[in-house]
């Protein structure tokens, strides 16, 4: 018997501290001084020595042609939809179940989101769903490889081929991550990715968009640089008005020492996760989602755990949720909301040109993405998942704990011990 809840006064499973990120050391110190020493610090003339050095070697990882770096992974996505010369007021077709940059940069880029509902199994967009999408006005498709999945890159592939849309991977959770022995950001006309803070490779902030297309490179080049068009990138015909995007110094110097991490902290992940999948196939109630075997390298921003509460009493997953917090676990519930209903996707007409131009996603509803958000997925930050085997023991004892103790979080009264 693993004792009482910890919610319910009981010794909580954890006190220890998890793993630290960002992991760093001698490298990273080391690239900082050697910036500091150049006294050129910024991102101008861009890209700048340690910029255009990273863009190189992660368009080597990922297998993509070139890499734009850019301020960060919401303004990456809006610079494709640019680089693209998509119509203003033309429909993107994306996710319902994502962060709110996804669709945030769809509307910075003069476009409307038009949301689709997730498959059950991955959680990332539905390609089956897609097609009824499509309307005259899309131009784009723009799945997210969502938490420790991949969208179907198979099918959504031969639809915007065959639709003639461009297909854009957000890339924000995925770095490393593969996909039939092919990059995420190198299937599709772009990739996307974020360098924020808890990301899988960071810089604190920053973005990157891949592409192997000569002529888009070269835009988004000219566009992270307010639309100049220096010798390297100006064999296209436009003059487009850019932005002031430029990554510093610091931060493409620190993403070079961190990518030279990153292979080594996916093995060490790969392996906590395993041996954390063994262990939750025996605890009735939580089951990890199915893996698709075309993702020849599955990669963990957030590994999702699956809650079903018939196995547990009823008990409502966010219960579940603040009793493994209150064992120590860091987990979340609603990490994201459907997006239509997030009110950081706010309708606003004064910041939201998609709503200002008449669309109205209110009255829609993602029903597998809905039970996603506020029902089912149990986000566990993957840096759970660098430490040690004690630490997935912790992890697996706390859900054990939370399963053995159902009736008493479904009905604390209860299974209060009678006073006097
Ligand atoms: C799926 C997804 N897309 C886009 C973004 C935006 O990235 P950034 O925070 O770097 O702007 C994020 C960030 O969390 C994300 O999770």
């Amino acid at each position: 018997m693993a004792g009482k809840l910890a919610l319910h006064g009981g010794t909580a499973v954890r006190d220890r501290p998890w793993s630290d990120w960002p992991e760093f050391g001698a490298p990273e110190r080391e690239a900082l001084a050697r910036v500091l020493d150049s006294r050129s610090w910024g991102g101008f003339p861009s890209p700048n020595t340690e910029a255009a050095a990273f863009e190189a070697e992660f368009g080597a990882y990922v297998g993509a042609r070139h890499v734009a770096l850019c301020a960060n992974g919401t303004f990456s996505l809006t610079l494709t939809l640019q680089a693209a010369r998509v119509s203003p007021g033309a429909e993107v077709v994306t996710t319902a179940y994502s962060f709110v940059g996804t669709p945030g940069a769809i509307v910075g880029a003069g476009c409307v989101p038009v949301f689709v509902d997730v498959d059950p199994d991955s959680y990332c967009i539905d390609p089956e769903q897609v097609e009824a999408a499509i309307t005259p006005r899309t131009e784009a498709l723009m799945p997210v490889h969502l938490a420790c999945s991949m969208a179907d890159l198979d099918r959504l592939g031969e639809i915007a081929e065959r639709r003639g849309l461009l297909l854009v991977e957000d890339c924000a959770h995925a770095h490393g991550a593969r996909w039939r022995d092919r990059g995420a950001g190198s299937v599709g006309d772009f990739g996307s990715f974020s360098m924020q803070s808890t990301k899988l490779l960071t810089a604190g902030e920053g973005g990157a968009v891949t592409t192997s297309d000569d002529v888009y490179a070269q835009r988004l080049h000219s566009l992270v640089n307010c639309g100049r068009k220096e010798p390297e990138y100006r064999d296209f015909p436009e003059q487009m008005l850019g932005h002031n995007l430029r990554i510093t110094e610091w931060q493409a110097a620190v993403l070079r020492c961190q990518l030279e991490r990153l292979p080594e902290q996916h093995a060490r992940r790969t392996a906590r996760i395993a041996r954390f999948e063994d262990g939750v196939c025996d605890l009735p109630g939580f089951s990890t989602l199915p893996h698709d075997p075309r993702v020849t390298r599955r990669t963990a921003y957030q590994f999702i755990l699956r809650y079903d509460a018939r196995a547990l009493s009823g008990v409502p997953r966010d219960t579940v949720i603040q009793a493994l917090q209150a064992e120590g676990v860091r987990c979340f519930g609603q990490f994201y909301l459907p997006l239509n209903e997030d009110p950081l996707f706010s309708p606003d007409p004064h910041t939201n040109a998609a709503a200002r131009a008449g669309a109205d996603w209110s009255e829609q509803v993602y029903p597998v993405t809905r039970r996603a958000a506020y029902d089912e997925a149990i986000w566990l930050p993957h840096e759970l998942f660098l430490g040690s085997d004690a630490d997935v023991d912790d992890l697996l004892t706390a859900l054990a704990k939370v399963h053995e103790n159902a009736a008493e979080l479904r009905d604390p009264a209860a299974a209060a011990p009678a006073a006097g």
